[in-house]
Formats: structure tokens, sequence, C-alpha cells
């Protein structure tokens, strides 16, 4: 009591000027800031504010623009606190936490200073005047056999619907992809196949996955608020077609623009030569872990492979955990490969700034089978090689042009640059048989400018960042 009894006066004061100064804006500033002379107030009052800055700053604060978010609140709080185990956090991540670095991404194509992100909950209705519903989504289209048998996604397909049809706005549909494998879309690759070719043809391919009318619906409503598409990849946008359904752009995922350096390409392939120049045993690996779904066998030959050639041989590489079932591939390692791997060399985050961080302090090369620690390890300009295990992650990779090769088969270890042998691998051998960064930076710039042509054409702001990798290194705007 007695210290807000001390504060009194300076509550007193600070009232005193604020009102001073709207009353002082109001009357003095034509609406019209722009033409307001700041020279006409050149006064600073008695208690040292200069009110000219005050009401300068305030006559030439414009509306932000408001931009709808009808997922989780959860995912607006960038810095989750610390200290969840791997289940715990999977309030926030879901079901994994590469899912943080998709949504996370989304929000920051947004320029910070000028647009506010509203959130939306069910039953998803809102009287605040919002440009745009900004909507990142997942690997959701599957084919229609699949489609029946997951009633999962079937409802969370309705329960899209039902937001889209209750929000009037624009909706920017960012990243949906389809989620196929190899084995659906018949690539299977033998010793001595000839996968390039079946590859080759992404249209016969993609004609072989048909979408529920459901999932149509759902794009089309997606298409008529006049909003835009941005799927994953080309394959995504040849099911769109081939389903008779609008036109996307298929630009991967957001987080390609976590990073805002305009010469990150050339910076990640400078370091990927540099590592392979020194072929070092201390090189300090990330390994991320292949996704083993529960109804798939566990595949000894591909795990004995990261124990014995990655993380027995780099001593100083770690483990970075994504979804719960990574403890399984660790309790694997130790009992079958008798690799137990001391809590120093496991890192788990759920939190992208530290994990971006993380990466850049802990780490010189991501190795691993998951798209989201590839990409924050781009953020953390760590370069890294993904081993896609599925259309989906190829496609992300190849609309990026991250490094990449096709994993056809985790129980064979056949991949694009043959199999991968226990014997034999070499870390810095295959590294060498997959194109680095070729054209990452003109891609970037490619993909940026589509993010800018639509952003503008909807009123909505986009990250300056962007923008100046939209307009290029040597454009006339930097
Ligand atoms: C007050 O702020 C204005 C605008 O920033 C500046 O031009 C002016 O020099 C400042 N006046 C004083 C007394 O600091
Ligand atoms: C998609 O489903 C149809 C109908 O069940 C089936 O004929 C087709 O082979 C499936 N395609 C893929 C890629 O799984």
């Amino acid at each position: 009591m007695a210290g807000s009894r001390r504060c009194w006066p300076v509550t007193a004061l600070l009232l005193g000027v604020c009102f001073y100064i709207v009353l002082f804006t109001k009357l003095s500033i034509p609406f019209n800031s722009n033409q307001a002379s700041p020279a006409r107030f050149t006064s600073t009052s008695a208690d040292g504010i200069n009110i000219t800055r005050c009401a300068t700053a305030l006559s030439t604060a414009t509306p932000k623009v408001l931009i709808g978010w009808a997922h989780s609140s959860d995912l607006l709080n960038p810095r989750p606190s610390s200290g969840l185990t791997l289940q715990e956090a999977q309030q926030i991540c879901t079901d994994n936490c590469g899912n943080l670095v998709w949504a996370l991404a989304a929000l920051r194509l947004l320029d910070p200073d000028t647009t506010k992100v509203v959130h939306i909950p069910p039953p998803f209705t809102t009287t605040e005047p919002i440009s745009a519903l900004l909507f990142p989504e997942a690997n959701l289209l599957l084919n229609i056999s699949k489609y029946d048998i997951l009633t999962s996604v079937a409802s969370y397909t309705k329960y899209l619907s039902s937001i889209v049809s209750s929000i009037d706005v624009p909706v920017m549909l960012i990243g949906i992809g389809t989620q196929v494998h190899f084995s659906d879309a018949g690539i299977t690759r033998t010793a001595g196949g000839d996968a390039e070719a079946d590859n080759a043809d992404l249209d016969k391919l993609a004609s072989q996955v048909s979408l529920h009318p459901e999932q149509q619906h759902f794009m089309q409503q997606i298409d008529s608020t006049g909003g835009f598409t941005t799927v994953r990849g080309d394959f995504t946008a040849a099911v769109l077609t081939a389903n008779k359904l609008q036109s996307s752009y298929p630009l991967g995922c957001p987080s390609l623009f976590l990073n805002h350096n305009m010469q990150l390409g050339a910076v990640l392939r400078q370091k990927w030569d540099a590592l392979l120049a020194a072929r070092s045993t201390s090189l300090r690996v990330a390994v991320n872990l292949p996704n083993i779904g529960g109804d798939k066998p566990f595949p000894v030959e591909l795990i004995q492979l990261v124990t014995e050639r990655l993380l027995k041989a780099f001593p100083n590489s770690v483990v970075i955990m994504q979804t719960p079932g990574d403890e399984h591939e660790l309790t694997g390692m130790h009992e079958r490969h008798g690799l137990f791997l001391q809590p120093s060399r496991v890192r788990f985050y759920y939190d992208v700034d530290s994990w971006v961080e993380g990466l850049k302090s802990c780490c010189d090369l991501v190795f691993g089978f998951r798209i989201h620690c590839t990409m924050t390890g781009v953020a953390a300009e760590v370069p890294g090689v993904l081993l896609a295990p599925d259309l989906r992650m190829k496609e992300l990779a190849e609309a990026m042009r991250i490094p990449s090769v096709d994993l056809f088969d985790m129980k064979t270890t056949e991949t694009s640059v043959g199999k991968l042998d226990m014997e034999t691998f070499n870390l810095f051998d295959f590294l060498e048989s997959v194109d680095a960064y070729k054209g990452f930076d003109e891609r970037r710039q490619e993909v940026a400018q589509v993010y800018a042509r639509e952003f503008e054409r909807l009123g909505v702001p986009l990250h300056p960042g962007v923008v100046a990798i939209a307009d290029g290194v040597s454009g006339a705007h930097t």
C-alpha cells in the first residue's frame, strides 16, 4: 500500500502526459498524417518528454492488417516453457515436433510490424475485420482407398471445411500435400532397376491418386474464397490437376524463409564442400531418425547403419528426437547394437528458435530422415541431407532444392543412389553422390516472388526479409 502511494505522483504525471499527448494529437495533427509537418511541434515538455517524437509516432502508426488464425493458440506462442518430456511436449507439438516448424514458419511469412494475428477459436466466428486467414496445412490429401480407412483424416477434413465456411475471407492455404508411399505408387527399385524413368512421369503417378469428394470439396472451398493454395511440391500439384481442382504453387515449406540470408544456398554449399574436403571423424553430425509407424517392421539394417557408421564412427554426433517413437529406436540401438547414448548426445526441441540456435552451436551437418530437422538446419546455416522415405518428403526436398536421396524401402535400404550397405557405407562418399544446393538460391528467390505476388494481391504485408529475397541480391530495393 505504502509503495503504491509513493508511486501515485509518477502515475498522475504519466496519465497527465498521456492525456496531453492524446489531446494534442487529436486536435493538431491532420488525419492524413503523411502531410503533418513535425516542424510545427518542436517543443519538449517540461518533464523532458519529446512531444514531437511521441506525436509523430502516434500519428504515423497505421492500423495493423489483421490476419486470422484458426489453429491452436499454442502455436502462437513461439517460446513454450522448457523442461517438458517428449510425451508432455505432445500437447504443444502434436504428434511430431516438426509440425511446430511448419506453423511458426507460416506465421513468420507475415510482416510482424504491420500485421497482427487474431486467434479465432471454435465456433470460428469473429467480429474483427480480418483481411485473410492464414492456414498452414499438413500432408492431408490421401488416396480415396486410404481416406475411407483413416477416419481421423476424414473427420479432420470436415473440421477444416467447417472453419473455412464459417470465416468469410480469402484463405491462404500454405503447404498442403499428399501422403503417398513409394510402394503405393509402384516405385520400388531393386538394384539396377529404373526408378528414374518412373519418377519422371509424375502425371501418370498423380492420376493414380483419387481424392475423396470431401477432400475435393475442401479444396474447392479454398479456391472460392479468392485466396491461394501453395502445395509441398510438383507431385501434389499434379494430384490436384488430375482431380480437376485448382492450380496451386509448389513451394515446399515456409521454413525455407526462417533465415533471410540472401546467399543462404551459397553459404550452405561452401560449408558442405569444406566438410567434404576435411573428411574428419570429429565432424559433429546431427542425426534425425526414421519415423517408423507402429504398423511397420523395425528397419534393423537401417538402424544398424545409423548406429555403426554415424553415431559410433563420429563420436561428436548427436541424435535429435522429434517423436515419442524415436525413444524406441534409441532402445533398439542399445539393445541390438550396444550403443548407449549419454543424455549429452540426445537433443530434443519443441521451441523452434532454440532448435535453430541449438543446431547452429552443436553441429556441422544434419543427416537423417525428417524434413523439419533438415529445415531447422537450413535456418541455422548448417548443411544437411535428407533420406526421403516417401513421395511427400521427396517433393518437399525437390521443391526447395534441399539435398536429398530417395529411400525407397527402409527395410532393404534401397535408395536412388544404390543400396546403403552397412559394411561399406562411408558418409563422405555418400555425400559426394548427392547434388548439393544446386540452384537453391535461384529457386528460393522464385518461391519468394510467388509469396510476394500473392500476399500483395490480398493486401497482406509480407515479411521484409522475404520481400528482400524476392527482390534479389542485386535488386534496387536492397
Ligand atoms: C524531438 O524529436 C524530433 C523527431 O524525432 C527531433 O527532430 C527533435 O530534434 C527532437 N527534439 C529534441 C529537443 O530532442
Ligand atoms: C487409389 O485408390 C484406388 C481406388 O481404391 C485404387 O484403385 C488405386 O490403386 C489407389 N492408388 C494408390 C496410389 O494407392
